[in-house]
């Protein structure tokens, strides 16, 4: 447990997030608030803010799956929600300004054209949002994703948008290249960039060896032997 009014929010959000099949369920929830907890301790942040604001953070992806993918929603346009998650939870009034700037923070991207600035807190909560997209669970949450939006596992010959562009884009693996790559390197704090190293060389393996047999076809590389 991170504190007994981050168990509370996650009470207070359980039944929104429990049944999602997309990547942001309760389980994306519980891992962002944990490692964001974590990186919070290291980086001199206040672990509760990101624990809570973990647990309010993916309203906008709600919204989307509510109105059947059919517009990207930012999650700057969810402060409301946040704010009647926190009231649900008995949160102290004075939590939601800051939570809340902590998730209208969490979908900017330096790639994207976006940065903008943000608290050490908000700065610690998209490190850890951004973490848990990529490594092996980032992975399946993108095939998982991609699924529900209607992509294909792949388009070798589609070109691959310049800058990342939120959204239905034309395969999975150009997913990888548009934004799961690039999130090292938008790594805003000093330990999310550490655990970041790792994740991504299991991307780049992934991304290899998916080439790999995708153009090896029916001459797999044991049978070369
Ligand atoms: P997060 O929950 O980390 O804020 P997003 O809500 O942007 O991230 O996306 C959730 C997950 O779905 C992430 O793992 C992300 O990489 C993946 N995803 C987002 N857009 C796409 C897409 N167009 N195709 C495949 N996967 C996607
Ligand atoms: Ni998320």
């Amino acid at each position: 447990m991170i504190s007994v009014l981050a168990d509370r929010v996650r009470a207070a959000v359980h039944d929104d997030f429990a049944g999602d099949a997309t990547g942001h369920d309760l389980a994306h929830l519980d891992r962002v608030a944990r490692l964001g907890a974590a990186l919070a301790e290291r980086e001199g942040a206040d672990p509760e803010i990101v624990a809570v604001a973990a647990y309010c953070h993916d309203f906008h992806r709600l919204v989307e799956r509510r109105e059947g993918h059919a517009r990207h929603v930012a999650s700057s346009a969810c402060g409301e929600l946040v704010g009647a998650a926190l009231l649900r939870a008995g949160a102290p009034a004075t939590l939601a300004a800051p939570v809340q700037a902590c998730v209208a923070f969490c979908d900017r991207h330096g790639f994207a054209g976006d940065e903008g600035s943000g608290s050490l807190e908000a700065c610690v909560l998209r490190d850890a949002d951004n973490l848990d997209a990529i490594g092996a669970i980032g992975i399946a949450r993108a095939f998982a994703f991609g699924a529900v939006l209607g992509e294909p596992l792949w388009i070798p010959d589609a070109e691959a948008a310049a800058t990342y562009v939120p959204g239905r884009t034309s395969s999975i693996l150009h997913h990888f290249e548009e934004k799961l790559l690039r999130l090292r390197d938008d790594m805003l704090t000093e330990s999310g960039r550490a655990v970041a190293e790792e994740r991504h060389a299991i991307l780049e393996r992934f991304v290899a060896q998916f080439r790999d047999e995708w153009f090896a076809g029916d001459v797999a590389p044991a049978l070369a032997r």
